[in-house]
């Protein structure tokens, strides 16, 4: 698939080597900063496309000239890749990446890559944040309750988890992990309980911290059968994806179930419906914002430039997410 890269030739000469970033929530500057250290350095050309509000100005931004785009949880999909003419590599400075069109990308030798573990501390700060400003009702002065001793199924234990596991730690928290793919040892090490499934790890914890990817074994996963197995009273934190959530039957949950509270860093789609009926149960961020510290910018960023240049000048493929 990768001689296709041969047909996204800029057709003019004597070209600078161009990466985008194009981000509609920007990095802070300080990153953005370092990212075009990077290009500078690597005598490539940086150019800029934040705060765009409609796709079409994506699909124009990487037209012709672009050889290489750093998004966030903009979508690449594929009227963005069949628009970038001279495009080789797309990544996504970032975890999911969900919101690339992979097949579109494979179908035209794009390379797409993603920056694992380097905004994974912020996301986990965010998801122990909001169990605080739950736990002390939300700053409003009544008296709340503490995390310590409270136990914490983590469901995925990536690089998010992990960070949540080390942080819950420190809280006090008893923690306990699924995830199919990590070892027993592995996920004990840490002083983690693994369990051997969903439902163990939902039955057994007063609080479940999303960090699942989007795909198709995940979507529309996090259903009523498991979410009522949580013992009261219930916390689901999703710092992860809206789409792994079921939403019509967390809602229905809710009705059910009144000590059932969601904390959730990506709004769902039925948010009207919680603001009516479940006041003070619920908190969503306006805007995602897990990934949005100067840190996890810089991590992010820098690692998506730098595997860029890699890869342009080294054909090193490492981060390839479309083999
Ligand atoms: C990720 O997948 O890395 C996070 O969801 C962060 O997304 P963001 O870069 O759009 O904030």
């Amino acid at each position: 698939m990768f001689s296709k890269l041969i047909l996204n030739q800029k057709p003019k000469e004597n070209y600078m080597t161009k990466i985008l970033i194009a981000t509609d929530k920007p990095f802070a500057p300080i990153a953005v900063k370092g990212i075009r250290k990077v290009v500078e350095e690597a005598g490539f050309e940086l150019a800029m496309l934040e705060n765009y509000t409609i796709q079409a100005d994506f699909i124009s931004a990487v037209a012709d000239d672009v050889d290489a785009v750093i998004i966030r949880s903009d979508k690449a999909d594929k009227a963005v890749i069949d628009a970038g003419k001279s495009l080789k590599i797309i990544v996504r400075a970032g975890a999911g990446y969900d919101n690339i069109d992979l097949q579109a990308a494979t179908e035209k030798g794009i390379c797409a890559m993603n920056t694992p573990g380097q905004n994974s501390n912020a996301v986990a700060e965010l998801a122990l944040g909001m169990m605080v400003y739950h736990a002390r009702n939300f700053f409003n002065g009544k008296s709340g309750f503490e995390l310590k001793d409270k136990k914490l199924g983590i469901h995925a234990y990536g690089y998010v988890g992990k960070n949540v596991a080390r942080i819950a730690h420190g809280f006090g928290m008893k923690v306990f992990a699924f995830d199919p793919f990590i070892s027993k040892t592995e996920i004990e090490k840490e002083g983690v309980t693994a369990v051997a499934s969903a439902e163990e790890l939902y039955s057994t914890c007063n609080y479940i911290s999303l960090h699942l990817p989007a795909n198709s074994q995940t979507k529309q996963s996090i259903n009523y059968a498991l979410l009522s197995k949580m013992p009261a009273p219930a916390v689901l934190v999703n710092t992860a994806r809206a789409e792994v959530i079921q939403e019509a039957d967390l809602i229905k949950l809710f009705a059910d179930r009144k000590d059932f509270a969601y904390l959730s860093d990506v709004e769902p789609t039925n948010k009207t419906e919680f603001e009516a009926n479940f006041k003070g149960r619920y908190f969503f961020t306006p805007k995602k914002m897990g990934a949005q510290t100067e840190e996890a910018n810089i991590n992010a960023g820098i690692a998506a430039v730098r595997q860029i240049v890699n890869f342009l000048k080294n054909g090193d493929r490492t981060f390839q997410v479309n083999k």
